[in-house]
C-alpha cells in the first residue's frame, strides 16, 4: 500500500457531501444523500476485486467474457451508523453476505465497547469490506478489525464517508495491512473526539435520535 488512505474525491461525492455536512439537511436527505455516496465508494473499493473468464452465447457468437471470481464479499457494519453505508454498496453487489460489530463509543473514555457480534463462518474466505462513516480516533474500527481478525479474516479493506488525520494514524499503525477508504480527510478532532468540521454525529443524523 503506497498511502494511508485514499481519497475517492469524484465532484459528485464532494457535492453530495457538502450537503450532507449542512446543519439545515433533513434526516431523509441525510440518509438518503449517504445511500447515494456509498454506492459511488463501493465502486472504487471493489476496483481490484478478480475476474475469470467464461464461455458464454451472445445472441450473435460465442464468447470468453469476464467475471466475478471467488467466493462473494461480506460487508461488515460496525453498527449502528455502518448501516447507513450498507443499502447504497448492496443496491451495487446485492449477492454479498453482511456481517455486523456493534460498537459503541464510551463518551469519556472513547474506548470502542462491543454489544454485538455475527459474520459468517467462512470470513477467511472472503474480502471484507467493513463499513463505518465516521473514523475519528479509530477506536471503534481498531476494536471492530481486531475482532474480525480472531474470527479469522485475513482479507480487509475499509471504507468510511470522513476521516480525521489523527484516526488514519491510529489505524494504520494498528492495522497496516487493510486498506482505507474515504470521500474525505478532515481537519482534526475536537476535545471530545468529534471530527471538525465534520458532520455531527452520523448515527444521530441517519436515525434522527437527537
Ligand atoms: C460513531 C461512528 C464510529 C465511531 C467513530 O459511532 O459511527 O463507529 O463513532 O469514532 P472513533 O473512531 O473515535 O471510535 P458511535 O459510537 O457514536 O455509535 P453509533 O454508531 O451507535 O451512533
Ligand atoms: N462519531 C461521530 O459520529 N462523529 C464524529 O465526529 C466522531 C465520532
Amino acid at each position: 500500500m503506497d498511502q494511508k488512505i485514499n481519497t475517492v474525491d469524484h465532484p459528485l461525492i464532494q457535492h453530495k457531501l457538502t450537503l450532507m455536512r449542512r446543519t439545515d439537511q433533513s434526516t431523509a436527505g441525510f440518509r438518503q444523500l449517504l445511500r447515494e455516496i456509498s454506492t459511488l465508494l463501493a465502486y472504487e473499493v471493489t476496483r481490484d476485486l478478480p475476474i475469470k473468464l467464461v464461455d458464454i452465447e451472445t445472441p450473435m457468437q460465442k464468447m470468453n467474457a469476464p467475471m466475478l471470481s471467488g467466493k462473494k464479499l461480506c460487508f461488515i457494519s460496525i453498527l449502528r451508523a455502518g448501516n447507513g453505508l450498507l443499502d447504497g454498496m448492496l443496491d451495487l453487489m446485492p449477492s454479498a453476505r453482511v456481517g455486523h460489530v456493534g460498537l459503541y463509543r464510551d463518551p469519556k473514555s472513547l474506548q470502542a465497547i462491543e454489544y454485538y457480534f455475527k459474520v459468517p463462518n467462512d470470513i477467511g474466505e472472503r474480502l471484507a469490506i467493513v463499513v463505518d462513516p465516521m473514523l475519528a480516533t479509530a477506536n471503534s474500527v481498531i476494536a471492530g478489525i481486531d475482532r474480525l481478525k480472531s474470527a479469522g479474516a485475513k482479507r480487509i479493506k475499509f471504507v468510511c464517508l470522513l476521516a480525521a488525520p489523527e484516526g488514519i494514524e491510529a489505524l494504520y499503525s494498528a492495522h497496516p495491512d487493510v486498506e482505507s477508504y474515504t470521500a474525505s480527510v478532515d481537519e482534526r478532532l475536537n476535545e471530545h473526539g468529534y471530527i471538525l468540521p465534520g458532520l455531527g454525529d452520523a448515527g444521530d443524523r441517519i436515525y434522527g435520535t437527537r
